[in-house]
């Protein structure tokens, strides 16, 4: 059990005690760590709703706590606050008990949910690109934190794979290369062989295509028409689209997938809108035969408003009049798929702010119909842009849109320059050195990111997020690095870690007293879906290591005791740190 939790366990009958209520108890980090390491705030709220002193209420709730093995001392601070230090020996306890414990002591939950995390949602075709980021990296953070706290946790990428876009990409290919027999609609598979195995286009042709096509339709209502028409007979199952389909999907999830593994991201499921395709018109049907879904000029819309709403949503289109379906169906269909095949419990939609309205909808839309059931919920886990320097949403020199793999390729370099001005990792063979500087690079890219509560937008800075000083990736990774060539000479000096004892110095029991907050810290990031948490903490850990480090000579103290009681921290220490940059998504190199 943590130690803010052994202290919240003895509070909660003390004023229980008192007749007020026992959530009055709850122990917090203290404020103002040069008075205490905890404290307790309960007793002004309990005495206002008591009618009583806050001051009298709160210490007689001192009265009533007894726990000399756990409390050093206790004091009341202005109106009512009560500060908490606790024993040097007890926090050494939790530090050991933490080292000698798989999970670092963070209680896996008691009654496992199944979460499915709804991450990264590229649209099939398109090369991936800095647009693409925060969803994959915010998303792949809280998937690994929810898995961590005992969740049946799945993320799945959502792949927006069957809407508009692929009507329009048919109809550009067919006006490129109308002699292709997926256009032949009188094409017989069993009089004339399958289709062809292999594509007629790569992922760089049909990013090429998709601006030319958008462009196209926004101009010529002729050419928007055809690729309605088209997206409509997909849907419906022609046999020449569905092959070409295909092939655009594998072409572009051979390339995508490259992408999101150079980016430490990993998905459970590849599953996307066309997953849910059979699901569509049955839903649609049964929305409108139990009368929660109404016909609109030829198309199927569902009302989601709400009297109390202060600015009227729009309703849902589940159709639109040609009978074609949309990106809130599939969301829809998508639900009642996880709800029904997959049991979920609650849904994490981790999609950019901007989709707000859409998520809304939807997710209106779903209780509505009867799709999602009450005891299951579902989130938008909204994020913000990542901006350029002049403040706006970020593009290259040439006003382009980055591609991810370039990206990639630019904080590796970044990396690589910094590694060589520092004199890390030299002399190291090349391909580690190499394999060392994209580490290094996307834990900059990914840091970079998750330090910024994910609602904010942020500016990227490669400079700043590669530095291998301040709150940065490198510097994380640094800190983890150093810690295990600390550790590896101690063991080479045949130098063995022993239980934690007490702290006999300030640094030292700075660091315990840091160590032992990870649960609770680990509880609020997933609480609050917001890594960001964790980011700020695994930088506190390794600025409060930095300090022991240069107060504690490790490997020259003569004090075997304290020695081995040192090295069992360092490495409790260096389990933190690679759990909690674990968490966001982080590797740590073994040397650098
Ligand atoms: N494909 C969408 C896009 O590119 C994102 C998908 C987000 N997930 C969802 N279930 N709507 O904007």
């Amino acid at each position: 059990m943590s130690l803010q939790q052994q202290l919240t366990d003895l509070f909660a009958p003390a004023f229980a005690a008192e007749g007020v209520d026992p959530s009055f108890g709850a122990v917090a980090v203290s404020q103002r760590p040069e008075l205490a390491d905890y404290q307790c705030n309960g007793a002004l709220g309990a005495a206002k709703a008591a009618g009583r002193n806050p001051r009298a209420l709160a210490e007689a709730v001192l009265g009533r706590v007894d726990a000399p093995d756990l409390i050093a001392s206790l004091d009341i601070a202005g109106p009512g606050f009560i500060n908490i230090t606790v024993v040097d020996a007890a926090l050494a306890a939790v530090a050991d008990s933490m080292a000698g414990s798989d999970r670092l002591d963070v209680d896996a939950v008691s009654e496992p949910s199944t979460v499915i995390v709804d991450y990264g949602g590229p649209n099939m075709s398109k090369a991936l690109h800095v647009g693409h980021l925060r969803a994959a990296i915010i998303g792949e953070s809280v998937k690994r934190l929810f898995r961590f706290l005992g969740h049946e946790t799945i993320g799945d990428i959502h792949m927006g794979d069957w809407g508009m876009p692929m009507g329009q990409l048919i109809v550009e290919l067919q006006d490129r290369r109308p002699e292709l027999v997926y256009f032949d609609a009188g094409y017989d598979v069993e009089a004339n062989g399958p289709y062809p195995t292999e594509s007629p286009v790569t992922l760089d042709d049909l990013s090429e295509m998709y601006p030319v096509i958008t462009q196209r339709c926004a101009e010529d209502p002729e050419v928007a028409e055809r690729a309605r028409v088209a997206t409509f007979e997909l849907q419906n199952g022609r046999a020449g689209y569905l092959a070409l389909w295909q092939h655009f999907h594998d072409v572009s999830v051979t390339e995508q997938r490259k992408d999101f593994e150079a980016l430490g991201v990993e998905f459970d499921l590849w599953y996307g809108e066309s997953t849910v395709r059979d699901r569509l018109e049955p839903m649609v049907q049964r929305a409108l035969a139990a009368g929660v879904a109404r016909e609109s000029d030829g198309a199927v819309v569902v009302d989601v408003t709400r009297p109390e709403d202060k600015k009227e949503l729009p309703p849902l289109l589940l159709t639109r009049s040609d009978g074609s379906y949309l990106y809130s169906t599939t969301d829809l269909a998508t639900i009642e798929m996880r709800v029904q095949d997959m049991g979920m419990d609650l849904g994490l939609y981790v999609v950019d702010a901007r989709q707000g309205l859409h998520l809304e909808q939807v997710f209106r839309a779903a209780r509505i119909m009867g799709i999602l059931p009450d005891d299951a919920g579902v989130e938008h886990i909204a994020f913000g842009t990542v901006n350029g320097k002049d403040g706006k949403p970020f593009k290259t020199r040439e006003g382009g849109v980055l591609r991810l793999a370039d990206l990639i390729a630019l904080v590796t370099d970044a990396a690589r320059a910094r590694l060589d001005e520092a004199n890390i990792a030299e002399g190291y063979p090349p391909q580690e050195r190499e394999e060392i500087a994209r580490q290094v690079g996307v834990a900059a890219l990914k840091f970079g990111d998750l330090s910024n509560h994910r609602t904010s937008n942020y500016i990227f800075d490669l400079e700043r997020f590669s530095a291998f000083e301040g709150k940065t990736g490198p510097y994380l990774q640094y800190s983890a690095v150093r810690i295990k060539s600390i550790l590896r000479k101690a063991s080479d000096g045949g130098l063995e870690a022993r239980d934690i004892v007490a702290p006999t110095v300030a640094q030292e029991r700075d660091l315990m007293l840091r160590l032992a907050r990870l649960p609770e810290t680990i509880n609020r990031a997933a609480d609050l879906r917001a890594p960001n948490v964790l980011a700020e903490y695994a930088y506190e850990v390794a600025t409060d290591f930095s300090r022991f480090y240069e107060h504690c000579h490790i490997l020259s103290e003569p004090d075997s005791v304290r020695q081995a009681s040192w090295l069992r921290l360092v490495s409790l220490t260096l389990d933190v740190l690679t759990r909690l940059l674990d968490l966001l998504g982080i590797e740590i190199p073994d040397r650098m």
